[in-house]
């Protein structure tokens, strides 16, 4: 029980429901040979890889443990005798892995394009970008910070961490089953997320159509480290709030009435003749019925880093992780639009960003990436 797959088709930590906690790192490879040297090592490393998530998914130590006592534990240890708590461990890979380091230039996917600058945004690029990067998702935050400790440790030498993030509390639903749960402004968040397979076939997944036969069944991740300024919205009235999302702060439902997860009336007009899910609501701009049909599936975590030093505020905010089939016209046509008109651009702030080509899922003698190499 409480045990996620982790081999198949396609990787698990995508579609699969979304676990309570993330533990999320993002990797550089420190190699320096020649491309054929690079990608034996890059090789090397993900084989090794594959077979720690794979025992811990499973609830199994690290494997490779020296029965002599001479040399350090293969497995670091702090999770023996957890459950893995629907484990899941996914990889991706950042534009940065397709330069001339691995000779990997012809094998890039169009999709994974460099994002953009967006209005309003102010990243750091400490906490943007890699190499390599791996989502850990478990209903146990120790077993998801585990995951993302060992495969650091089994990759030193060759792969040094360049950012993370811990994420607590969920900030969206992928299934139907699960009830949504709130972010940091209090508001249900994941109500109109992607809730069914159909829908993650058309949006989520890369289909034949790919120009990297490589990517098909894998799909992009796009990870947003997105600051939101707790403390001036929890100084903004109620109605305001909801205006800005377009929906009723404590049942979720839209402005327009009905429950949760009714339908949105988007022409429907205040007696004064204003429209009532107004048109900077966050939701009118970013629902698929004002953008072609176009979806995503959102992972997002809630945040926090302590205390800003200098203001006395909380840093926290919202890691937005987003699944799609093509970033260029999924989230990046969707963030423009949101970047220049969402009324909630007041009270958040861009900080980070990741783009990551997420591979196919890996069979049971195969490793991540192996369609790539
Ligand atoms: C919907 C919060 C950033 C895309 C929502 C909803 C909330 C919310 C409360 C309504 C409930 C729901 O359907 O889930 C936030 C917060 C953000 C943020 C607090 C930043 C801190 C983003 C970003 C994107 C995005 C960066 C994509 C570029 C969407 C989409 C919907 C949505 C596609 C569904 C709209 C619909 O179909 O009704 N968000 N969001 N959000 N958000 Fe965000």
């Amino acid at each position: 029980p409480a045990k996620v797959e982790f081999g198949g088709d396609r990787q698990a930590g995508i579609a699969t429901a979304q676990q309570d906690r993330l533990a999320f790192a993002a990797y550089d490879l420190t190699v320096d040979g020649s491309p054929e040297q690079n990608r034996d090592a890059l090789r090397r490393l993900l084989k090794t890889w594959t077979a720690a998530a794979r025992a811990m998914c499973d609830g199994r130590p690290v494997p490779g443990e020296n029965k002599l006592g001479t040399a350090p534990p293969a497995d670091t240890g702090e999770a023996f005798g957890s459950k893995p708590a629907n484990l899941t461990v996914t990889i991706g890979f950042g534009p940065s892995l397709f330069d001339k380091r691995f000779g990997l230039a012809d094998r890039r996917p169009a999709a994974l394009a460099e994002l953009p600058k967006f209005a309003g945004e102010n990243l750091d690029a400490e906490s943007s970008n890699g190499d390599i990067a791996i989502q850990a998702c478990s209903d146990d935050p120790m077993v998801a910070f585990h995951a993302i400790r060992n495969l650091a440790r089994l990759g030193r030498g060759t792969v040094v961490m360049r950012w993370s993030q811990l994420g607590f509390g969920k900030a969206a639903t992928t299934s139907s089953k699960q009830e949504t749960p709130r972010n940091l402004f209090g508001f249900k968040d994941g109500t109109r997320n992607i809730h069914d397979a159909k829908t993650m076939d058309r949006w989520v997944f890369v289909g034949a159509d790919t120009d990297q036969a490589w990517m098909r069944d894998g799909s992009y991740l796009v990870a947003r480290k997105i600051r939101m300024r707790i403390e001036a919205w929890d100084r903004d009235f109620l109605t305001d709030q909801q205006n800005v999302f377009g929906r009723h702060k404590y049942t979720g439902a839209p402005l327009t009435g009905g429950g949760e997860f009714d339908q949105p009336n988007f022409a429907a007009k205040n007696p004064d003749g204003s429209p009532t899910i107004p048109v900077g609501a966050h939701m009118r701009l970013a629902a698929r019925e004002n953008n072609g049909g176009v979806q995503i599936l959102r992972r997002a975590y809630n945040y926090t880093d302590g205390m800003i030093a200098a203001s006395g505020e909380l840093d926290a905010g919202l890691f937005f992780l987003c699944y799609q089939r093509d970033p260029r016209s999924q989230f990046v046509a969707l963030q423009r639009k949101l970047s220049a008109h969402d009324a909630l651009n007041e009270y958040i702030t861009h900080v980070g960003s990741g783009l990551y080509a997420c591979p196919p899922g890996v069979g049971d003698h195969e490793y991540w990436g192996q369609s790539l190499l």
